[in-house]
């Protein structure tokens, strides 16, 4: 009938490094709202920000998939167009070389020199922070799951995309019998906690003392394995 909404079926499926473009393009549109999203805009256009992006995920979806150090899903619709997608850190055994590669910090060291430097100080500081609150928080990449993204693209956010890929990760870690954890904007931070993460520490970004506006948190939150 003319005007009557179509609800539309999403599937998961494992994402491939083929499928990096989009997820990266979704990645740079659902946080367009964040403050340093916006100098990165200042700073570069958006097709060489989609392979600073690629260069970010391409370990994880290379290396981390070959060693079952990560696994990646991603949400197609019924075209097959990728909607949303959702990274898995699986516990595992790594070298130091191995878990540099996978989080793509290779590509952080190349940060090229026209970058302001201030720019640079406030990403070093964030991803610092993050990796040291999680460590005093007891993660060890070795015993437990981490999510690594969650991205709905903007127009099919609230459908319970994120839903899906949260309640799929959690089977997994269920399944294994270990907890998960995850770095969380406010954004996710109520899908996560209705989906049994609680918020372990919340890190204050201090956006204002690389001179940038907004003071957004980032939590570090943890959910325990569910007794199947
Ligand atoms: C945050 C995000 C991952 C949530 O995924 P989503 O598919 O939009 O969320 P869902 O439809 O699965 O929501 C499931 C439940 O989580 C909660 N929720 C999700 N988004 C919410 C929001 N913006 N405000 C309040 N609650 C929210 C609700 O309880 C929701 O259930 P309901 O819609 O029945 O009330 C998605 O909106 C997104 O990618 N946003 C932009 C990028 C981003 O910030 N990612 C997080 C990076 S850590």
């Amino acid at each position: 009938m003319a005007g009557e909404a179509v609800k539309r079926t999403f599937t998961l499926q494992d994402a491939t490094v083929d499928d990096l473009p989009d997820m990266a393009a979704i990645f740079l549109r659902g946080l367009s709202w964040d403050p340093i999203s916006k100098v990165f805009d200042e700073i570069l256009p958006f097709e060489a920000q989609l392979k600073v992006q690629m260069q970010r995920d391409v370990g994880r979806v290379t290396v981390g998939h070959e060693l079952g150090a990560s696994r990646t899903f991603k949400a197609v619709d019924e075209s097959g167009k990728i909607v949303a997608w959702g990274g898995l850190g699986i516990p595992a055994k790594l070298t130091e070389e191995q878990k540099q590669v996978i989080k793509g910090k290779p590509v952080m060291t190349h940060i090229p020199p026209d970058w302001p430097s201030n720019f640079v100080r406030c990403i070093v500081s964030i991803d610092t922070k993050m990796s040291d609150c999680l460590e005093r928080n007891g993660y060890d990449p070795a015993l437990h799951f981490a999510r690594q993204g969650t991205m709905v693209d903007t127009p099919h956010q609230r459908k319970g995309i994120g839903r899906m890929i949260t309640r799929k990760c959690n089977e997994i870690a269920d399944d294994a019998g270990r907890a998960t954890f995850v770095k969380a904007r406010p954004s996710s931070r109520p899908l996560f906690e209705n989906e049994g993460f609680r918020v372990l520490e919340e890190i204050p970004m201090n956006y204002e003392d690389f001179g940038y506006e907004g003071n957004p948190a980032m939590f570090v939150m943890k959910r325990e394995p569910r007794v199947k």
